[in-house]
């Protein structure tokens, strides 16, 4: 794995990338959102495409769920993908919805041995139809299930395990969660196999006091920093993305945020300092 930074592709942003170049490696674009036959996102993600490697990343796969997958649903996520030609695709281990109906969120799934067995398969389905690993996000939660048989971070290795399945960590969901049921972040990061994490994701959340939002509202708060430093020694280096998605601010805002993620970065990994120009 190497070294790189990205940003999320948002609307608000088209401009500026189509304008003139931007300091980013690659750009992580929302599958979902370009799920069509036509129209004006899909020519300027094309546009886009021209200048920046991208991944994809989608919000509704559902990949928990005991229905199976909608195969509409991966055909046209395939057909995007032969269109990009991503690095990678992820998807969440989560559930967005269940006999038809969409709850247009990220809930949790019990971590059970049961639970495996349907995810696993899903996967296959998945990977199936895409012919590369499906990349894997953990979702923040706010309650448990009384059901669940093992950690988070037990069952994300198992599905990884069984499924051959990778990983996108989200360090500011593992530290949400961290929060909100009282185990150690650090844990979770020691707990999943290091040779299946493809991409981190870097993003900010409501503090509400006792329980914390994963709302990708805020900037990065320091702790999460802090976390990132740890997953970084953990799992070496790996693409790392600032992710922001609502109160979304001028790219110059994101740009610098994703500076301090390279500057932290090449302090854990110094020998990859870029040469200064002329050096
Ligand atoms: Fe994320």
């Amino acid at each position: 794995m190497t070294l790189s930074f990205g940003l999320g592709l948002r609307t608000q942003h088209y401009n500026d990338f189509l304008t003139a170049p931007q300091p980013v490696d690659w750009l992580e674009v929302i599958s979902d959102n370009y799920m069509v036959d036509g129209g004006k996102p899909l020519t300027m993600l094309d546009r886009i495409r021209a200048d920046y490697p991208m991944t994809m990343h989608g919000v509704s796969m559902s990949i928990g769920s005991i229905n199976g997958l909608d195969e509409d649903y991966l055909k046209k996520l395939k057909k995007l993908e032969q269109r990009i030609e991503p690095m990678w695709v992820s998807d969440h281990l989560c559930w967005t919805g269940c006999h038809g109906k969409k709850l247009h969120d990220l809930m949790p799934l019990p971590f059970t041995l049961e639970a495996i067995d349907v995810v696993v398969r899903n996967v296959q389905q998945a990977q199936e139809v895409l012919q590369r690993p499906l990349v894997l996000e953990n979702v923040s939660s706010y309650v448990e299930f009384t059901s669940s048989e093992m950690t988070e971070w037990e069952f994300l290795s198992e599905v990884c395990e069984r499924a051959g399945s990778e990983l996108l960590l989200d360090i500011n969901n593992i530290y949400v969660s961290a929060v909100n049921h009282g185990f150690k972040a650090e844990d979770f990061i020691n707990g999943v196999p290091a040779d299946r994490v493809r991409q981190f994701h870097l993003a900010g959340h409501q503090n509400n006091g006792d329980y914390l939002i994963d709302t990708h509202d805020h900037p990065v708060c320091g702790d999460v920093w802090d976390l990132y430093i740890y997953a970084l020694i953990r799992f070496g280096e790996t693409p790392t993305m600032i992710e922001r998605d609502a109160n979304i601010p001028p790219l110059e805002e994101l740009l610098a945020e994703l500076d301090k993620a390279r500057n932290l970065a090449y302090s854990v990994f110094p020998k990859n300092v870029p040469l200064a120009k002329g050096a």
